[in-house]
């Protein structure tokens, strides 16, 4: 039987071949990993642990936070502040970054992370994860600042995410392709179990929340309508339907067998651009799926180029295969 590669044989041959890891980055995402195992078992232990429920907070969007939002915000902070590869961090669940305390050595990278995606699961048992996004610290002695972490996506250094569901799967990159590891419970490590991960550019699975149609830009609207009709329509096929509401769990099954996933901006809220976060959802999802060969827009642009003036700013997503993302960007350019 072949050898199983752990996270860490994996990081350490990156390192050495591909010079793409430097060591300060290979603890970083050790770290990642460790705290994603620690939540997994708070994940797992569910109302055995007293981690379902809500806690009586509320985060700087305004939304109410559940216990376990709180647990794993923690959890990554404890994890990452004292080991002297980061400089700061920031949060969803977090109003300002997160500086590293003095008393620990500073190190030259930022994270920021969506502690636990897909709250609204939390209780039902249903798939939730962890995203995280890696930046480097501009050059510089000063301290850092909110404005350090404004970087568009493609500067990303590595980005990420772990889906708790009836396995836990953390997924990476570091620009060199995407690589999925699966958590072995007995060894406690993560086993490398799939590599080169590729998105097929054609599909016939949708991913969007369809009691928001009527809110809808027409571009949207037409997409969907057309995969509605069918083998009778224009599109000459039938479509599928998966909406799980955690965005890791969406993408996880999207970089497994294809398929388009769409949070659209909507009248609901015109002001806002969209209800996910560009810089620790769409930045790091857009990296991944871009990696494996798909494609990641606002309606407008690459979602990696647009360039943050907030920490939580917010954008509208389209990702996936590559020809239905193109198909659906190029609605929004005809009407
Ligand atoms: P979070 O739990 O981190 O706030 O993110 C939830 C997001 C995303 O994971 C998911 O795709 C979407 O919200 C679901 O939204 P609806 O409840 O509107 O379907
Ligand atoms: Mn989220
Ligand atoms: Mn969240």
């Amino acid at each position: 039987m072949a050898k199983s590669i752990s996270l860490t044989r994996y990081l350490v041959e990156q390192q050495r071949v591909d010079g793409l890891i430097p060591s300060q980055l290979r603890l970083l995402l050790e770290v990642v990993a460790r705290a994603c195992k620690s939540i997994s078992h708070a994940v797992n232990k569910g109302a055995l642990g007293g981690v379902l429920g809500t806690a009586n907070s509320e985060n700087v969007q305004g939304e109410i936070q559940k216990k376990l939002d709180i647990i794993a915000n923690e959890v990554l902070i404890e994890a990452n502040e004292w080991g002297g590869h980061l400089a700061a961090m920031a949060s969803e669940e977090m109003d300002g970054i997160y500086l590293v305390p003095n008393r620990y050595p500073q190190g030259e990278y930022l994270l920021l992370f969506d502690p636990l995606d897909g709250s609204s699961n939390i209780d039902v048992n249903v798939s939730i994860g962890t995203i995280f996004s890696v930046l480097k610290k501009p050059d510089g002695d000063r301290g850092v600042e909110e404005g350090d972490f404004l970087q568009p996506g493609h500067q990303q250094v590595a980005a990420g995410y772990c889906v708790y569901g009836p396995q836990t799967t953390l997924v990476l990159t570091v620009g060199d392709g995407v690589a999925m590891f699966t958590l072995d419970r007995e060894q406690g490590s993560f086993v490398l179990t799939e590599e080169n991960v590729r998105i097929p550019e054609d599909t016939k699975e949708f991913a969007i929340n369809m009691s928001n149609m009527r809110h809808w830009d027409e571009p949207v609207k037409r997409y969907i309508d057309e995969c509605l009709q069918g083998k009778e329509g224009p599109r000459g096929k039938d479509f599928n339907m998966r909406w799980i509401a955690s965005m890791v769990a969406d993408v996880h099954r999207i970089l497994t067998r294809g398929g388009v996933f769409m949070y659209p901006w909507d009248k609901r809220e015109p002001n806002k651009p969209g209800k996910l976060r560009l810089m620790y959802e769409a930045n790091p999802m857009g990296w991944l799926v871009e990696q494996a060969g798909g494609a990641a827009t606002n309606g407008k642009q690459r979602i990696l180029d647009i360039q943050p003036t907030q920490l939580h700013e917010r954008v509208s997503v389209i990702l996936g295969s590559k020809n239905e993302v193109d198909r659906v960007t190029s609605y929004h350019s005809t009407l």
